[in-house]
């Protein structure tokens, strides 16, 4: 174990996800144990370059971790891609005599530690907190089986209504680079499409799906769509398909934030847990400039780099599973 690292910063930084609070308490948790300081970054990156800096002990984490948010708050921080901002950022870190830094975020947070090593070669760690699971080098991201519970539970209710009225119904997911969330809110709330970033499904084909059922009871039909879809939002969608499907009765329900909030699944407070304690071991064993994650329910470490410069694919089965189920 590195003797080097005495004091340890973690941050939350980007958008916020369900079990954020646990990762933190397992980072703080962890340093306590192998004896180390911890101080919390309030705030993301805008703390790190105005010294909004608190002092962490085991006790300071009692009761966050069944809370969704991120009681170190989170930002988004524009002078912090600026060389000047991510000096000011470092000399922080420095006067507070800190040695190692913990980025829980995505890959926009991702991008800003690994700058901030390249510059300054202070170690830091990242631990994938977002629930877009959009991110290279883990199976899961924190917070992403939590949106897609919240979702699904979302779409149950929807299809109570869609059901009584007989209509078509387009929810629209969070997701503006990925549909990991829709592919699987889809699965799991029986829609009879999904329409994601990463997929080439026309309009044309949605039709021909939507028709297909006609005479069942298919003019209820759910149909996700993922924020960033290539054909647009949920209201676009329902826009170019109103005058294909004239007798159909068409609604748009937008999930938005909600999506980013509640109390974490039991598997992202699992997940959490384990990373948590990974970054820090990592840490305190020189694994630096890198993101910890699981794959195959195994501990990875991945350089910053390779997962930042990687693209998650969707999974080939989700689609293929849908496509089987939506008959
Ligand atoms: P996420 O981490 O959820 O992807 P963002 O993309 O908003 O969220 O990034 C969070 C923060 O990370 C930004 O507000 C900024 O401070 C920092 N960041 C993002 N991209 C860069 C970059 N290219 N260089 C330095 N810092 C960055
Ligand atoms: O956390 C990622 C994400 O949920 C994206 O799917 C979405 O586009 C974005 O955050 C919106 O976040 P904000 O409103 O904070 O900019």
């Amino acid at each position: 174990m590195s003797a080097e690292i005495k004091n340890i910063a973690v941050m939350t930084s980007g958008g916020d996800a369900p079990g954020m609070n646990a990762a933190i308490r397992a980072v703080v948790r962890t340093a306590v144990f192998y004896d180390r300081k911890v101080f919390g970054v309030v705030k993301g990156y805008d703390g790190l370059i105005h010294g909004n800096f608190i002092t962490l002990n085991a006790q300071s984490v009692c009761n966050i971790l069944h809370y969704g948010g991120t009681f170190l708050k989170s930002a988004r921080c524009l002078e912090f891609k600026e060389k000047e901002g991510r000096q000011k950022a470092y000399d922080s870190l420095k006067s507070m005599g800190i040695d190692a830094l913990v980025v829980i975020g995505g890959d926009g947070s991702f991008t800003g530690a690994h700058v901030l090593y390249n510059e300054f070669g202070i170690p830091v760690i990242g631990i994938p907190g977002t629930i877009d699971n959009d991110l290279a080098g883990t199976d899961f991201t924190i917070g992403f089986d939590t949106a897609c519970n919240t979702a699904a539970s979302a779409i149950d209710k929807i299809r109570d209504t869609a059901s009584s009225h007989e209509r078509l119904f387009f929810v629209e997911v969070m997701g503006r680079d990925s549909g990991s969330i829709a592919i699987n809110a889809g699965i799991a709330g029986g829609a009879i499409s999904t329409i994601i970033p990463e997929s080439d499904i026309t309009i044309e084909d949605l039709i021909q799906t939507l028709k297909r059922g006609t005479g069942s009871d298919r003019s209820t039909s759910l149909v996700i769509v993922a924020e960033g879809g290539h054909l647009g939002g949920a209201y676009q969608v329902a826009e170019m398909v109103k005058p294909l499907l004239p007798d159909y009765d068409i609604r748009v329900t937008i999930l938005g934030h909600l999506q980013r909030g509640g109390a974490p699944s039991a598997l992202d407070r699992v997940l959490a847990s384990r990373l948590g304690v990974a970054a820090v071991e990592g840490l305190l064993k020189g694994a630096f400039d890198v993101m910890v994650g699981m794959i195959n329910n195994a501990i990875v470490y991945t350089p910053l780099e390779t997962a930042l410069n990687s693209v998650k694919e969707p999974d080939p089965e989700d689609f293929r599973i849908a496509g089987i189920l939506a008959i």
